[in-house]
């Protein structure tokens, strides 16, 4: 059984949506899921799991949240990830995803294993949460 990770911050809801539906279709392929909000979120949630999601909204400035996402995702720069397998998701007010481009290359950058990604704007689609469904899946393979 696949232990899968999903870290986020939210404030709104949105991202909330997606990472529920992450949760979802991880469960539903029989992975072992803990979902954190990412201030309650250690560094071994990360390290011990064998996939993660990790989502942010867009904010301040097309980025990933500063004050609790930046810190939690900016330990990693420096820690062996080995191609560890994650995806990405978040939500955009108007920046149509660009925070989302820059943070998946980023990861690359850290040596994770981007296997996905999903920015929606605002709230996710029936057809997004069904990718976020889908992308919670591929993590417990
Ligand atoms: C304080 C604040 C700053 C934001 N900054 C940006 C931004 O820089 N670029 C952008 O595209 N959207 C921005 N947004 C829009 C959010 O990314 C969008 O509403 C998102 O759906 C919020 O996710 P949540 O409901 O999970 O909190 C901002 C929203 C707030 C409240």
């Amino acid at each position: 059984m696949k232990k899968v990770s999903i870290i986020y911050w939210s404030n709104g809801g949105n991202v909330e949506v997606l990472a529920n539906s992450i949760l979802e279709g991880a469960k539903a392929q029989g992975a072992e899921v803990n979902i954190k909000y990412v201030r309650d979120a250690k560094i071994e949630d990360v390290t011990e799991a064998d996939a993660i999601a990790f989502g942010s909204p867009s904010m301040d400035n097309n980025r990933i949240e500063q004050l609790e996402m930046e810190p939690f995702i900016s330990q990693f720069k420096l820690l062996p990830n080995k191609q560890k397998k994650i995806v990405l998701f978040g939500s955009y007010g108007w920046d149509d995803g660009k925070f989302m481009v820059d943070w998946v290359q980023r990861m690359k950058d850290y040596d994770f294993d981007v296997v996905d990604y999903i920015a929606v704007k605002e709230s996710p689609s029936e057809d997004e949460i069904l990718k976020s469904k889908q992308m919670g899946g591929v993590l417990a393979k």
